[in-house]
């Protein structure tokens, strides 16, 4: 029986047009060997599983290659294949990681002194180089400074800040990138074609999403797929392997988010439960889903602005269209206000529900077209002639500090408004509804909201999601145990009053130019 490899390793380039994503490093790296124009010594830098060892590797072995070609090697001469092996005496890998101290480096030192055995260079690749100490960066540097002739070496590092700068000022430094999705996406198809593997390209698009810039952790997913699936890979198999929630369902979601439909949101984290999704996993993946469909709505060139698969592109601008770009901000911002609740919550699945319940009634709840909409019927209802309309849209950015110290507080002017101003960081709404209160109380250990019955801001705590909100950032603001009370007033105010056009109407309508930051700006 041939023994098992992973594909990582199998999979390993042995010559630089093999390496993907790196043309800018392997370019100059075979311009160098073909002009001669060699460093003493290169610093590879970037993130986990780019091409560094790899590139470090074909180098080493070109530098030492007995029959190079057009600045590659072989691959067949025995250096080449002593290289590959990790036998060659010339060509050393030193893990930084483990052999961090002053007394492995010295040892180095000693050796360099010697000459190559036969071939041309004698080559150091000491990885994770940011892992050295001190006093071993220093040995280090003094070799670095007078090299001998026949030596070279090749530090790679996830860490490059970690490198002291007397060392990186010493190198010719080289940064890996990560390489694009669309670029790991091909790859995987090429492995999966030669190694007889049967996938779906969605299948793909999923594991080279997930591996985040690294082809190494791309393999290695294919790797975890296949030995749990066999050669035969069905799409449902990759969402259990992976832990990953199926696109398919996101999709599902952001949909019945625009459309506004609870059951739909009700029947999806049902969903998300029997599969045992990570609820907070989910979440995620629902803010940057809004994020996406934002830049799609408003960005001309998607297929670089979102880093998405191709066929995903097309379904996310298609949804996007569906929406207004207003709407889309809400529910981020929503989204985004709303993280915490899912962090500090007993029961995410309740805190998940409502949070989704609130995102699909936001259509209703703050649409500006159905706002206007709602507030013509009631001028109908009132018999008015009186035309409004709205000098600007509701801000969708909940922290705004614009408040004007109307009111003068009777316990503590002061706190009150902090106190505001902390809530319209939290729920803009809330606070301007708080901001209209016509009494209220405040001492260290309670706040007491009384309002006439009846009206739009007396209404909006009977809800008892706001109440539970409202106690909840009090708490939070002043201490844990403080309470909040609401108290009826005993006698209502008048309603029409002297003054601007805004005063004179009645006090739903006001209340609700004030809670959206309307005015009036023509009246006939
Ligand atoms: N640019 C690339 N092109 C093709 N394959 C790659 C590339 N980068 C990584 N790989 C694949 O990943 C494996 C590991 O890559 P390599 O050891 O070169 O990564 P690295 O950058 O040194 O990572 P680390 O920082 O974890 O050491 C390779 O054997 C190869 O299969
Ligand atoms: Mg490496
Ligand atoms: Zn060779």
């Amino acid at each position: 029986m041939m023994s098992y490899k992973v594909f990582a390793r199998k999979w390993r380039p042995q010559v630089f047009e093999e390496v993907i994503g790196q043309e800018h490093i392997t370019e100059t790296l075979k311009n160098a060997l073909l002009s001669d124009r060699l460093a003493h010594a290169y610093l590879f830098s970037g993130t986990r599983g780019v091409g560094k060892t790899s590139v470090a590797r074909i180098f080493a072995k070109a530098l030492n290659c007995q029959d190079r070609q057009d600045g590659n090697p072989c691959n067949k001469c025995h250096k080449c294949i002593e290289i590959t092996n990790g036998s060659s005496v010339d060509v050393q890998e030193i893990d930084g990681a483990s052999n961090r101290g002053i007394d492995e480096i010295r040892n180095l030192r000693e050796n360099i002194r010697y000459l190559p055995s036969s071939g041309t260079y004698r080559i150091y690749i000491i990885d994770e180089v940011h892992m050295l100490t001190l006093p071993a960066f220093n040995a280090l540097l003094k070799t670095l400074e007078e090299p001998p002739e026949h030596v070279k070496f090749i530090f790679a590092t996830t860490e490059a800040h970690k490198v002291p700068v007397t060392i990186l000022s010493r190198c010719q430094r080289f940064d890996f990138k990560r390489i694009p999705i669309a670029k790991i996406e091909e790859q995987i198809k090429k492995i999966v074609q030669k190694e007889g593997i049967t996938i779906s390209d969605s299948s793909i698009a999923i594991i080279s999403k997930e591996a985040e810039g690294s082809m190494r952790d791309a393999e290695s997913l294919l790797d975890q797929v296949v030995s749990f699936a066999g050669n035969n890979v069905k799409d449902e198999q990759i969402m259990e392997v992976l832990g990953i929630i199926d696109r398919a369902l996101i999709y599902k979601t952001s949909q019945a988010i625009i459309d506004g439909n609870s059951t739909v949101c009700l029947d999806i984290i049902n969903e998300i439960y029997n599969y045992g999704y990570e609820v907070k996993e989910f979440y995620k993946e629902i803010m940057v889903q809004f994020r996406n469909l934002i830049v799609a709505l408003v960005s001309h060139n998607t297929s670089n602005t979102l880093d998405l698969p191709d066929n995903e592109l097309q379904e996310i601008t298609k949804q996007a269209k569906q929406a207004s770009l207003e709407r889309l901000i809400q529910s981020l911002n929503f989204l985004i206000n709303r993280e915490a609740d899912l962090r500090y919550t007993t029961n995410p699945r309740i805190a998940l529900e409502a949070i989704l319940l609130k995102l699909a009634g936001l259509k209703e709840y703050i649409s500006f077209d159905e706002l206007l909409g709602k507030i013509e019927e009631i001028e109908k209802r009132l018999n008015t002639s009186r035309r409004i309309a709205y000098d600007k849209q509701p801000e969708p950015t909940l922290i705004k500090e614009k408040y004007p110290e109307k009111k003068p507080a009777p316990d503590d002017g002061k706190k009150w408004s902090e106190f505001l101003r902390y809530i319209a960081t939290k729920n803009k709404a809330m606070a301007n509804v708080l901001k209209k209160w016509k009494s209220y109380t405040l001492t260290a250990d309670t706040l007491e909201l009384s309002n006439e019955e009846g009206s739009f801001t007396g209404n909006y705590f009977k809800d008892s999601e706001h109440s539970d909100n409202l106690i909840a950032y009090a708490r939070a603001f002043f201490h844990p145990d403080f309470t909040v009370l609401f108290t009826k007033q005993n006698q209502p105010k008048k309603d029409v009053k002297k003054g601007s056009k805004e005063d004179r109407l009645p006090s739903t309508v006001s209340d609700i130019l004030d809670i959206f930051e309307g005015s009036i700006v023509k009246e006939s």
